[in-house]
C-alpha cells in the first residue's frame, strides 16, 4: 500500500477499482448533497489549539463506547451493500474491526448475513436496525442479532423513506447490476471485483433473504424501500424493540434536542448525532454542528455519539472536544474496503489512529479522555 497516507489516497484507488454504480453509491449525498459537503467542511472551520512543554511521551486513546474497551473511539458505521464494493465486504470490514479492537455495526441491508459475519468472527459486533412494516420479521430479526451474540442493537431512526440521490437514479443502482451494455462495459474494467463476486455466495442481501422476492433481486433499491419500511414508525415502537432486544439499544439519526429528549424517555443507552452522511434530509445541518447543542442538553443523562464527515483521526479529535464520546466512520472504511479488502481497512483505521496520536500529542494531552472543548476554536 504504497503512497497511501490519507484517506483521501484511498478513496482514489477505491475509485478505480469499484464499478461505477457502487462507487457513486458511496460518494453521493441525497439532492444537491450540500449536508454531504458541509459534514466535512464544518470540520474544517474548527482550530485547534497548539500546546508545548507538556510530558506526551506515553499516551493513551484507549477508552471505551457504551461500556466496551476500544482502542480508539471510532466504531464502523452501518452501510448497506458493503458486499457490493468488495466480495464478502462485511466479514472483512467485520474482521478488520477486530483485529483493531473497534466496534463493527453490520446493517440490515448487508450482503453478508448476521450469521455469516458471526461465523468469521469472534468477537461480538453491533446490528443496526430497519424498521419495516412487517413487525413479525423485525422481531425474528432482533432475535436472529441476539442469537449471533450481537453486543448493542443500533435503531436507524432517519431512513423510513428513503433521499433522492441522483446518482443512484442515474445509474439504474440495483442488486445484482443489471446487464445494460453501459454497466457491462464498466464491469469490463473492474476483473478482480467481477472474480471475487463470482466466486462467492454472498450476492444479494443476506438479513433479508426469504423475505421478499426471495431477496434476490431488487431491480429499484428505492422503490423497494418505500413498499418495505414503515413510515409511522413512532417512539412508541422503540419500546417494545427494546422489549424484544433487551440489551444496549443505540438510537441512530439524531439531529435536534427534543428528539434527543424523546429517544432517551424511550430507552435509548446512546445516541448517534448523524444524518446519514448528507444521504438523507439535504440542507440539514451537518453533525458536527448539531453535536454541541445536544451534548449541551443531554449529554449527562445519555452516552452520545456522533458521525458524518469523519476522513481523519483530527475530525475524531474535534468531535470528541465537541463532546461526543465515540464516533463512527461509514466512508472512511468502506474506501479502504474497495481498494485492499480486510488491509484496507485496517490501513484506513491505522491512518485514522497515527493522526489522532499526533494530534493529541502536539494538543498537549496524553490521554484521549482528556479532550474537551478547551482545545478548540471555533466562531459558530
Ligand atoms: C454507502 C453507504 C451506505 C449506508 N447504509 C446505511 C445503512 O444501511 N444503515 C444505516 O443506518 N446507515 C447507513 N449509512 C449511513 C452511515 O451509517 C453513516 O451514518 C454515514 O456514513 C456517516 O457519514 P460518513 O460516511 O461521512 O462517515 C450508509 C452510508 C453510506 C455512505
Amino acid at each position: 500500500m504504497k503512497n497511501i497516507n490519507t484517506i483521501e489516497d484511498m478513496k482514489a484507488v477505491a475509485r478505480r477499482r469499484v464499478p461505477k454504480m457502487f462507487y457513486d453509491y458511496v460518494d453521493s449525498g441525497s439532492w444537491t448533497g450540500s449536508t454531504y459537503k458541509a459534514n466535512q467542511d464544518d470540520f474544517k472551520s474548527i482550530s485547534l489549539r497548539q500546546r508545548v512543554m507538556v510530558d506526551i511521551a506515553k499516551r493513551n486513546l484507549n477508552t471505551k463506547m457504551i461500556g466496551h474497551s476500544v482502542t480508539i473511539p471510532v466504531a464502523i458505521a452501518p452501510t448497506g451493500l458493503t458486499g457490493m464494493q468488495r466480495a464478502d465486504g462485511e466479514i472483512l470490514a467485520a474482521k478488520a474491526a477486530e483485529s483493531f479492537g473497534i466496534p463493527y455495526t453490520l446493517s440490515t441491508m448487508s450482503i453478508c448475513s448476521i450469521e455469516d459475519v458471526a461465523k468469521n468472527t469472534s468477537s461480538p459486533f453491533w446490528f443496526q436496525l430497519y424498521v419495516m412494516k412487517d413487525r413479525e420479521f423485525i422481531g425474528k430479526l432482533i432475535d436472529r442479532a441476539k442469537a449471533a451474540g450481537c453486543s448493542a442493537l443500533v435503531l436507524t431512526a432517519d431512513l423510513q423513506i428513503i433521499g433522492q440521490r441522483h446518482n443512484d437514479i442515474k445509474n439504474g443502482l440495483s442488486i445484482p447490476p443489471k446487464p445494460t451494455l453501459k454497466t457491462l462495459i464498466n464491469l469490463s474494467t473492474k476483473i478482480r471485483w467481477c472474480s471475487e463476486i463470482l466466486r462467492t455466495k454472498n450476492k444479494s442481501f443476506g438479513n433479508i433473504k426469504g423475505h421478499i422476492n426471495d431477496g434476490s433481486s431488487l431491480n429499484d433499491l428505492s422503490k423497494w424501500v418505500a413498499s418495505q419500511f414503515d413510515p409511522t414508525l413512532s417512539w412508541d415502537d422503540v419500546k417494545w424493540i427494546k422489549e424484544r432486544w433487551q440489551g444496549p439499544l443505540i438510537v441512530k439519526g439524531i439531529m435536534e434536542v427534543d428528539d434527543a429528549r424523546k429517544a432517551i424517555d424511550s430507552g435509548a443507552d446512546a445516541i448517534i448525532v448523524s444524518n446519514h452522511g448528507g444521504r438523507q434530509l439535504d440542507g440539514a445541518l451537518s453533525s458536527v454542528r448539531a453535536l454541541p447543542s445536544i451534548v449541551d442538553a443531554v449529554g449527562e443523562k445519555v452516552e452520545i455519539h456522533m458521525d458524518g464527515g469523519i476522513m481523519s483521526g483530527q475530525d475524531v479529535f474535534k468531535s470528541l472536544a465537541l463532546g461526543a464520546k465515540g464516533v463512527y466512520i461509514g466512508r472512511a472504511h468502506l474506501y479502504g474496503l474497495a481498494a485492499y479488502g480486510e488491509k484496507g481497512v485496517k490501513k484506513s483505521l491505522d491512518i485514522i489512529r497515527e493522526e489522532l496520536d499526533k494530534t493529541l500529542a502536539l494538543c498537549g494531552l496524553n490521554d484521549i479522555k482528556k479532550v474537551d472543548k478547551k482545545i478548540i476554536i471555533k466562531d459558530w
